[in-house]
C-alpha cells in the first residue's frame, strides 16, 4: 500500500526467538536510513522498551546512530533484545487475587509513536511478530516486516535469515556423530529445531547424510525406522544416524511437548527407546537445541539480512507500508504483510530435495 510522505524518524525493533542475522539487518537498515538523513530508533525487547520506558535500568528506546551499529554484522543475537512473550495484545498480567491473565496494550504503543513523531517501524521477526506487526498496522501505525527465523517456515519468501546458519551448525554436529556412532555401532538420534516444519532436519540431514530423516510433513512408524537400522546392520553399516526435526509424529499419534505451553521437546528419546526396543541396539541421544540459533551467521545469512535492511528502508521511503520484504528467485520484493503470515511454509512431499534424499536410500520413516 503506497503512501509516500516525508519520513524523519523511523524505530527498529526484534521479536520472537533470536537468528542469526538480526545485527546484520539492524546495521543495515539504520545506515541506509541515516544516509536518508532520518533518525533512528532502537526499541528494546519488542515493544517492552515502548511500554516501559527503561529495560534493566537502560533506555526502552534508544537512538541507533552509526557508531551503535558498527562492527555488528558478524554477531549472534540482537543488540535490541529480543522476547517471545512481548504480545502487546496479549501481554501476560498477574491480577489482584494472584491468578495470570492478559491484557491489550496495542493501543499505548500506537500512542507512543504518534507522541513519538516515529513515521515507521521496521518489525524484524518470525510469524508471530509479523503477525502483531500486521494488526498493529491495521489500527494504523505504519510498519514494515523483515522476516525471520532459522525454521525457514514463512510463506511468502524462499527463505529467511538465519535458516542456512542453523542448517551449517545442524550438518557439522550429524557429521561429527558419524565416526563416533561406528566406532560403537550405534544408533544415533539426533533432535533438530524447525518447531511445525522440516526445512532443518531435511537439509541438515541430507547434506550430512543421514540415514532416517524425520519430519512433521511425513508421520513416522518406528517399525519402518527399524527397518532401515536393521537392513543397513545386514550389509555389515552397523550404525545409524536418526535425524529428526523437533515437531515430527508418528502415524496416528502426537508429537513431543515440552509442557503444556505448546513448545516441542523430548522426541529424541522418546524414539530412541522405541529403536533401542525394536532393535537391541544401543541408541543415544544428542538435542541440539539453541546452538542452532547462537553464534555469527554465515555470510549467507548475512547477505540475506543486509538485503532485507536495506529494502525495508527503501520500502518506507517509497511509502510502500503494511509489507514485507521477501527473497524471491534472487529478487527481494515487497509483499503484503497479511499474505506473509496467513499460512507458515511446509516441506512440500514432492520437492526435489524429498525426492533427491528418498533415491539416495534415506528413509523418512515411512
Ligand atoms: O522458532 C524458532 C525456534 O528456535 C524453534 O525452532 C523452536 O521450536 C523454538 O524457537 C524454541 O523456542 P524457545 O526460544 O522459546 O526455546
Amino acid at each position: 500500500m503506497s503512501q509516500k510522505k516525508q519520513v524523519r524518524r523511523i524505530a527498529i525493533n526484534t521479536g520472537g526467538g533470536d537468528a542469526p542475522g538480526l545485527n546484520a539487518v539492524i546495521r543495515a537498515a539504520t545506515l541506509s536510513a541515516l544516509n536518508n538523513g532520518w533518525e533512528v530508533l532502537g526499541i528494546r525487547r519488542g515493544y517492552t522498551g515502548l511500554l516501559e520506558g527503561e529495560v534493566d535500568g537502560e533506555p526502552g528506546i534508544f537512538p541507533l546512530t552509526a557508531q551503535a551499529v558498527r562492527g555488528i554484522t558478524h554477531l549472534g543475537g540482537t543488540i535490541l533484545g529480543t522476547t517471545t512473550r512481548g504480545n502487546p495484545f496479549g501481554l501476560e498480567v498477574r491480577k489482584p487475587d494472584g491468578t495470570w491473565g492478559t491484557t491489550d496494550r496495542s493501543g499505548e504503543i500506537i500512542e507512543r509513536f504518534r507522541e513519538l513523531e516515529i513515521d515507521a517501524l521496521i518489525a524484524i521477526g518470525g510469524d508471530g511478530s509479523l503477525i502483531i506487526a500486521d494488526k498493529l498496522f491495521k489500527r494504523g501505525l505504519p510498519v514494515v516486516g523483515v522476516p525471520k527465523t532459522i525454521d525457514n517456515d514463512l510463506k511468502a519468501t524462499d527463505v529467511t535469515f538465519g535458516f542456512q546458519t542453523a542448517v551449517e551448525v545442524a550438518t557439522d554436529a550429524i557429521g561429527r556423530l558419524h565416526s563416533t556412532a561406528e566406532s560403537h555401532q550405534r544408533v544415533m538420534v539426533v533432535e533438530l529445531m524447525g518447531r511445525h516444519t522440516g526445512w532443518i532436519a531435511l537439509h541438515s540431514g541430507l547434506a550430512a547424510t543421514a540415514d532416517v530423516i524425520l519430519i512433521p510433513e511425513i508421520p513416522y512408524s518406528i517399525e519402518k525406522i527399524a527397518e532401515k537400522v536393521l537392513q543397513r546392520d545386514a550389509v555389515g553399516r552397523r550404525f545409524s544416524i536418526v535425524v529428526a526435526a523437533e515437531g515430527a509424529s508418528p502415524g496416528g499419534g502426537e508429537p513431543s511437548y515440552a509442557d503444556e505451553s505448546g513448545r516441542y521437546g523430548g522426541l529424541a528419546e522418546r524414539i530412541a527407546r522405541q529403536i533401542e526396543e525394536a532393535t537391541g541396539k544401543e541408541t543415544r541421544t544428542l538435542v541440539l537445541g539453541h546452538i542452532q540459533r547462537g553464534g555469527p551467521p554465515i555470510a549467507y545469512d548475512r547477505m540475506l539480512a543486509l538485503r532485507f535492511g536495506a529494502a525495508a528502508v527503501r520500502c518506507v521511503d517509497d511509502g510502500n507500508l503494511g509489507t514485507m520484504v521477501a527473497l524471491q528467485g534472487d529478487t527481494i520484493r515487497a509483499v503484503p504483510l497479511q499474505d506473509a503470515v496467513h499460512e507458515i511454509k511446509r516441506v512440500p512431499l514432492d520437492s526435489d530435495s524429498v525426492k533427491t534424499a528418498r533415491e539416495q536410500g534415506i528413509s523418512f520413516g515411512d
